[in-house]
């Protein structure tokens, strides 16, 4: 009995890690920590902006750039390639210990085709566009040439076996994006006379007869053709591939944004046709970031966000991307274009997810053992806006009561219209025990019994009740029960590559409330080391 049972035991064990290698089994995405900047489209089109744009990279504190690998500069007589701007950005990359994940502007670039060098624009007999419904021609090349598929495949080819011959063995090439934002615009579906060929022979088949089911047969040719390149791309150099997607934002109907892209509704769709595409990563510029997030942390799609407004808030976005949902990176967009005021909040949470690393990433292997991104692993992402203020986090037996910094009464920067946001990683080190790395937020902790029996009180920053309140702070006649938690200390901390915490200095009396939360202020990046205690 006891032999069967041990039998069952190690075929499921065996099952299960068979079942996570072939999910992320080429370009190993787990060893993927990106504390990226994408560059702006045209910033790395001659060598001298090259030179001048990578060291302020790594002075911002990037471990990774995001960089476009151009069509048109590459090839721009077709047939003959020019590789000085890929080898450059990799030389400095190397020379500023940055990594690089090279974005294919192919085919696709915003749904568009304005990177294709100009012999394949104009010769639309030969690579023919896509069209709407009454038959005009977009500056889309159509998905169903395999003209069009050609001749990117073999400038995709190219690209890939030469970074292969200059980059193997060595790995500053991290990732790479398979085209970008593709999807169709105007229309729901390409209408060309190919695609039409293609439609009445597929038919709709398994898709509804609505411009929703116009989209996902749309979706399933996309994902299709990027399978291809990206089946060529594993072959010669295997480092993990995504895809991005423009958000399908404000209620737009398909036809109305870039529709068919990898987008979060038609996931399954691009599963299932780009099996080899290792990550659908959605590029956040819309309100909503935490909803966007959360659609692309899947069971099988770990989260990288590859473009993101660079603004004062992409610091805590950054922090929370990481905390709740074991993200493999970030990367805030034309980083190389804002005001330092903005990229401070990146270099400064960078700083701090740096430090954080060791502990990330075993929250993340954990959560992935259990085959899923998300899963309960000790540790969260918060992130707070003036709406959006505050989130209760149960862990076992301790009620983490978390907020935004501006909800305690006295800081006048509350007053204003919008709230700078806040955000933080907590992680739990120890039962009792925990770290969070943040800005911008207050954390109170209390027993299951002692959060249910709490009132609601408004304490001043001297921790005196409003005049007339002190009803509410007292018991209410019921008598009380359980145990309760108390703050040990608060110690703000750094980080040894080792995992080890460095003192540097101890929050105490006014900075915790006398022991009743631990907090950072907005516009500040620390490390608290939170050991609290039961009475
Ligand atoms: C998303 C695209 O992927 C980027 O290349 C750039 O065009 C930005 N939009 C501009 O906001």
């Amino acid at each position: 009995m006891k032999t069967v049972k041990l039998f069952w035991l190690f075929a499921v064990m065996i099952l299960f890690s068979a079942n996570v290698s072939a999910k992320h089994s080429g370009g190993d995405v787990n060893r993927l920590f990106i504390l990226g900047g994408e560059l702006s489209n045209s910033a790395a089109t001659s060598v001298a902006d090259i030179d001048e744009v990578m060291p302020r990279m790594a002075a911002l504190g990037l471990n990774t750039v995001l960089v476009p690998a151009y069509w048109d500069l590459i090839e721009p007589v077709e047939g003959q390639y020019d590789w000085t701007l890929v080898d450059r950005v990799i030389d400095k990359a190397r020379e500023n210990r940055l990594q690089v994940v090279f974005l294919w502007f192919g085919v696709w670039k915003n749904s568009m085709s304005c990177y294709a060098p100009l012999w394949f624009k104009q010769d639309t007999r030969k690579y023919p566009r896509a069209m709407t419904q009454n038959g005009k021609p977009l500056e889309i090349a159509s998905a169903f040439s395999e003209e069009v598929f050609q001749a990117d495949c073999r400038v995709f080819t190219r690209l890939m076996k030469h970074l292969a011959a200059k980059d193997k063995g060595i790995g500053t090439v991290s990732m790479i994006q398979i085209e970008n934002e593709i999807g169709m615009l105007e229309d729901a579906r390409d209408h060309s006379p190919l695609a039409e060929k293609e439609y009445q022979k597929s038919g709709r088949g398994r898709y509804p007869a609505t411009i929703e089911g116009d989209e996902q047969w749309m979706a399933e040719h996309y994902a299709r053709y990027v399978e291809r390149l990206a089946q060529v791309a594993r072959r010669i150099y295997d480092v993990p591939l995504y895809v991005n997607a423009a958000m399908n934002s404000r209620g737009r109907k398909p036809g109305e944004y870039p529709s068919a892209g990898p987008l979060a509704h038609l996931a399954p769709i691009w599963k299932k046709y780009a099996p080899t595409v290792d990550i659908l990563a959605p590029d956040i510029y819309d309100t909503g970031f935490k909803g966007w997030a959360r659609q692309y942390a899947l069971p099988d799609n770990p989260l990288f966000i590859p473009e993101s407004r660079c603004c004062e808030n992409s610091g805590v976005r950054a922090l929370y991307a990481f905390g709740q949902f074991d993200a493999l990176g970030f990367s805030p967009f034309a980083i190389d274009e804002a005001p330092a005021a903005d990229t401070r909040h990146v270099t400064e949470a960078y700083r701090l997810i740096r430090q954080m690393k060791n502990y990330i990433v075993n929250a993340r292997q954990k959560a992935w053992q259990k085959g899923h991104w998300q899963q309960e692993n000790g540790q969260w992402g918060v992130l707070f806006d003036r709406e959006d203020r505050e989130e209760v986090i149960s862990d076992g037996s301790v009620m983490l009561t978390c907020r935004h910094f501006f909800t305690l009464p006295w800081d006048a920067r509350a007053k204003a219209e919008q709230w700078a946001e806040g955000g933080a990683i907590i992680h739990r080190m120890a039962e009792n025990e925990y770290l969070i790395a943040g800005s911008g937020v207050v954390v109170e902790f209390k027993t299951k019994s002692e959060k249910q029996q709490e009132e609601q009180k408004v304490l001043g920053e001297d921790g005196f009740a409003e005049k007339g309140n002190a009803a509410k702070t007292s018991a209410n006649g019921k008598r009380w029960t359980g145990r309760r938690l108390g703050i040990g200390y608060v110690d703000q901390v750094e980080i040894a590559a080792d995992g080890t915490l460095k003192f540097i200095r101890r929050d105490n009396g006014d900075q915790d409330h006398q022991g009743r939360h631990a907090r950072i202020s907005v516009g500040e990046y620390k490390i608290l080391h939170v050991k609290l205690y039961e009475y």
